[in-house]
């Protein structure tokens, strides 16, 4: 089921990409190596769909589709809310996946550790979130969807994670993820309450992208990989060229996951 704003956009979109897959893998800034092996590749660049954003250091912005263990796989860029300052870009990337047949959605971010326990190169599998982006990608439906999170994150996936990690001695935590707009990055006061709140890990993305792909019936697994600590008073502060580096350290484990992951798909 697809809930479309704009068919026809929509519609030619799919039709000049001409191609479907099953599962859809988002890589977050950096994991570019996280990339799964696949066979029988197209890529298909957003802005010769006419799509148009912002440059973004460590992001690339294309659709690749391939063939793993005889699925069709699908592996693309997000967009930010934080390039435009508007979500019209997100709820078109997941309206067109939608309608591509994904139906099973892996995400990665790279994100900062709020939690003290973790630290850069640890997995987080994402079990709830908490948005302060004040932003809602369903704001606007017409009609109006009243949306229960609760199974956002899914179970069953959580679960397929958490065997392969143990299976594969790849340590997986559990965590709360939690989204700010960005682009800059938090204060000591602000990570000082996110704590009191309750957060593992946080990002710029992807709470938005999985509240809109979700909305439209797709299967979530969400895996935070932490580049950096958080950045508070007793840590140094951050740049993006530290995160990319440390998502790249932690990208083996990524692609061994996401590959075994859709083993069992
Ligand atoms: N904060 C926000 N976004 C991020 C961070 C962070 O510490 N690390 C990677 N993305």
């Amino acid at each position: 089921m697809c809930y479309i704003l704009n068919m026809n956009r929509i519609d030619k979109i799919v039709k000049k990409i001409n191609d479907r897959a099953e599962i859809g893998i988002v890589l977050g800034s950096g994991f570019g190596n996280a990339l799964p092996e696949i066979t029988n590749v197209h890529e298909i660049e957003y802005h010769n769909l006419g799509i148009k954003y912002n440059k973004v250091e460590g992001h690339t912005r294309k659709f690749v589709f391939g063939d793993f263990n005889g699925k069709r796989v699908l592996i693309f860029n997000r967009l930010h809310f934080y390039e435009s300052g508007n979500l019209d870009n997100l709820r078109l990337l997941y309206k067109i996946i939608c309608k591509l047949g994904v139906k099973t959605l892996l995400m990665s971010t790279a994100a900062g550790a709020v939690n003290k326990n973790l630290n850069p190169a640890d997995l987080v599998l994402v079990t709830d979130h908490i948005n302060l982006t004040g932003q809602n990608p369903l704001i606007g439906n017409n009609p109006v969807k009243f949306l229960d999170l609760k199974n956002l994150y899914d179970k069953e996936l959580l679960n397929i994670a958490e065997k392969i990690g143990e299976s594969k001695g790849i340590k997986l935590n559990r965590g709360i993820h939690c989204q700010l707009t960005g682009p800059t990055y938090e204060t000591p006061s602000e990570i000082k309450m996110l704590r009191l709140l309750g957060v593992d890990t946080v990002s710029m993305s992807p709470v938005l992208d999985a509240i809109e792909a979700y909305s439209l019936g797709i299967k979530i697994l969400l895996i935070a990989g932490v580049t950096n600590k958080a950045c508070d008073i007793e840590n140094d502060s951050i740049n993006h060229k530290e995160v990319l580096e440390n998502a790249g350290a932690m990208s083996k484990n990524l692609k061994t996951l996401f590959e075994e992951i859709m083993l069992k798909l």
